[in-house]
């Protein structure tokens, strides 16, 4: 259903408010069902045991592709751009992905796996990350992807939680200039992980790395020989289709699990309203398929509706900060969706490197992650949509499994700084301090979605406990999003940021306990906290303090260096590089209330260098701390 008018988006959102079965039903009807839906939703947000089209059954990738095979077998359905840029691209058509991920179903069938089972992707951008989650999707197998930047504990955690039977990962990646050891990073985390029975090997650059006898094996043999039928496994609409963890504001990462009915009606419905694209354009989301954007708008979304979708193993910096612009032209994209912390990284660039490409291509620009601030939106605006392209702010998360509240291209307004409006079946509500929502057309607050939409996320693998708790806890019957948003007299939404404690560096969540419990592990450290601040490029940074032992903090500035290194390491080594904290601030104590709580809002503003209006820290335990930790940051 693709809506072509502001009035058409209006009626589209009355009807889905107010009659959602109807308006959902005939939104699915496009889809293949092997057997019909008995209700087209059940349950709600009190008992929280929501069900999207229960008694039907299909399979997604007959959808992504089988369905494709009459109308356009012909067309280009993947661009894959390598990283390097005197390496050919691979394209597949449509009927060409639909061997190859036959192929890599039967591979997987030959390794014993099967419906329900878990498999974790620790890949870069190769095409068998894409190739190979559908394969899993083909049986019904449940795909796990892992960004490929985690360290080797964090994937050994993943893998233990969700109990994966197969890890796929390629020797070694690519990455701009750097190569990353992916394999060995992949054994060092299967040193505990007693569920994995095979190892599948991608092999990407060719290292010699070492192969376990009986558990690895190298993938790309195994394709080569294996069929390209493979019939398409029935499952249920509310059978698993993947588990994708993200960070929370309190303890370890949780795994999302999306099903596969709902899933499907939302990725393709919303990629089809908020793109809108016409038959030969050439979309390109710039993300990685290890983020929820990477599933729902390079894999899913796109193919779903038959789009051709541009996949880049790369960075934008590499071999020079023009490469996006290069790719762009290459290929004469015309949708393409980023980032805005690549944006104002690019930005910062010299404007010659966006000038020597022809973008004249281009016709719709999107924005995925974090708010984008006026500065960077205009830039795109002028600098690469040549003030002619539309720009789709798109509101939504991991949990949400899709777009939750953007302008449709060309068809609503876009506007600066703002997402605008929510998606027809969405009902997003403003809640104040007091839970009361707010009734004015205009206000700020608190961030809920009041009533279930098809693709929201079902559970926590292996705690739903948890999934009521963190989501429906804060406001009764409400999904709370954990953001801060503004509406204004129009009804647009202008997303403010997060209101909990969760990070957004580079678009990528971090939560700050997880950090913190990191900086902990440092055998030196008693306690630390973790905030974010304000970064020109990263949207936000991370600035830990840090409480050492007694006479073990660190003094001269050779020290303290050293030091920060070795809580870097640490970081790395249980997270991954990229939580690695911007700013260390080492302290004797942390502003705490009565009760022992640390006033994060104190710690907030010291980070932002904005000690205006710390408030009254009479009443905290030990007020005094407060006047060393500006002084320690230099206020
Ligand atoms: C933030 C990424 C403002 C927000 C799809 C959300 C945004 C978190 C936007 C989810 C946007 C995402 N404007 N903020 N257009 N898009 N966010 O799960 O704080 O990686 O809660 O999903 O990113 O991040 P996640």
């Amino acid at each position: 259903m693709q809506i072509s008018s502001k009035e058409d988006y209006f009626k589209a959102w009355q009807e889905a408010s107010e009659n959602p079965e109807n308006f959902w039903s005939k939104v699915a009807s496009e889809y293949q069902w092997k057997k019909p839906w008995e209700s087209v939703q059940s349950g709600n947000f009190t008992d929280v045991n929501i069900k999207w089209f229960d008694g039907a059954t299909l399979n997604i990738t007959e959808n992504c592709l089988d369905r494709h095979l009459q109308e356009r077998p012909d067309k280009t359905a993947v661009i894959w751009e390598p990283n390097g840029v005197d390496e050919k691209e691979i394209t597949y058509t449509y009927k060409e992905l639909h061997a190859e991920v036959c192929r890599f179903a039967n591979v997987l069938k030959d390794q014993g796996i099967r419906k329900g089972d878990r498999v974790v992707f620790y890949m870069s951008m190769v095409p068998e990350l894409l190739t190979g989650v559908l394969a899993c999707a083909r049986l019904g197998a449940v795909h796990s992807v892992v960004f490929a930047g985690f360290s080797a504990q964090a994937l050994a955690g993943r893998i233990k939680d969700c109990e994966a039977k197969m890890v796929i990962t390629c020797d070694e990646s690519y990455r701009g200039a750097k190569t990353t050891p992916l394999k060995e990073i992949t054994d060092e985390a299967l040193k505990d992980c007693g569920s994995i029975e095979k190892v599948l090997i991608r092999v990407r650059t060719g290292a010699s790395v070492p192969m376990k006898e009986g558990r690895d094996i190298e993938l790309l043999p195994l394709l080569k020989e294996a069929s390209p039928h493979c019939d398409a496994v029935e499952v249920a609409a509310e059978d698993p289709l993947f588990i994708l963890y993200t960070s929370g504001s309190t303890g370890t990462p949780k795994g999302l699990l999306h099903t596969t009915g709902g899933y499907m009606v939302w990725a393709g419905f919303t990629f089809e309203n908020v793109f809108q694209m016409q038959d030969d354009d050439i979309y390109w989301c710039t993300a990685d398929i290890g983020w929820i954007t990477g599933h729902s708008y390079i894999t899913y979304g796109p193919l779903l509706k038959g789009a051709t979708t541009v996949m880049f193993e790369g960075v934008p910096t590499y071999p020079e900060a023009d490469r996006f612009w290069q790719v762009v032209d290459k290929y004469k994209v015309t949708h393409f969706y980023t980032a805005p912390t690549a944006i104002r990284a690019l930005e910062a660039c010299d404007i010659e490197l966006v000038k020597r490409h022809d973008l004249s291509s281009l016709k719709v620009l999107g924005s995925v992650g974090e708010p984008i601030n006026d500065e960077a939106w205009q830039w795109y605006h002028k600098e690469i949509g040549k003030e002619n392209c539309p720009i789709v702010d798109t509101w939504w998360q991991t949990e949400t499994g899709g777009i939750m509240i953007s302008s449709l291209a060309g068809v609503t307004e876009s506007i600066s700084t703002y997402a605008t409006y929510p998606l027809p079946g969405v009902i997003p509500q403003l809640l104040d301090s007091e839970a009361n929502v707010i009734d004015d057309k205009s206000g700020e607050g608190n961030l809920c979605i009041s009533k279930p939409w098809p693709g929201m996320a079902r559970t926590i693998w292996g705690n739903h406990e948890r999934y009521k708790e963190t989501y429906f806890s804060a406001y009764k019957g409400k999904y709370f999003t954990g953001d801060g948003s503004k509406r204004d007299e129009s009804g647009r939404y202008r997303i403010t940021g997060r209101v909990d404690d969760v990070i957004n560096v580079s678009g990528h969540r971090i939560g700050t306990a997880e950090v913190e419990d990191a900086l902990n592990e440092h055998h030196h450290v008693i306690e630390s906290a973790v905030v974010g601040f304000p970064h020109d490029i990263k949207g936000q940074g991370i600035y830990a303090y840090v409480i050492c032992n007694n006479g073990k903090a660190p003094t001269s500035e050779e020290e303290q260096e050293n030091f920060k290194k070795e809580l870097n390491a640490v970081i790395t080594k249980i997270i991954g590089p990229i939580a690695k904290p911007d700013q260390v601030q080492f302290v004797s104590g942390l502003p705490k209330t009565r009760s022992g709580k640390i006033m994060r809002r104190i710690l907030r503003k010291i980070a932002a260098k904005d000690i205006s209006n710390l408030g009254d820290i009479s009443t905290l335990l030990n007020p005094e701390v407060v006047e060393e930790i500006k002084k320690g940051a230099g206020l």
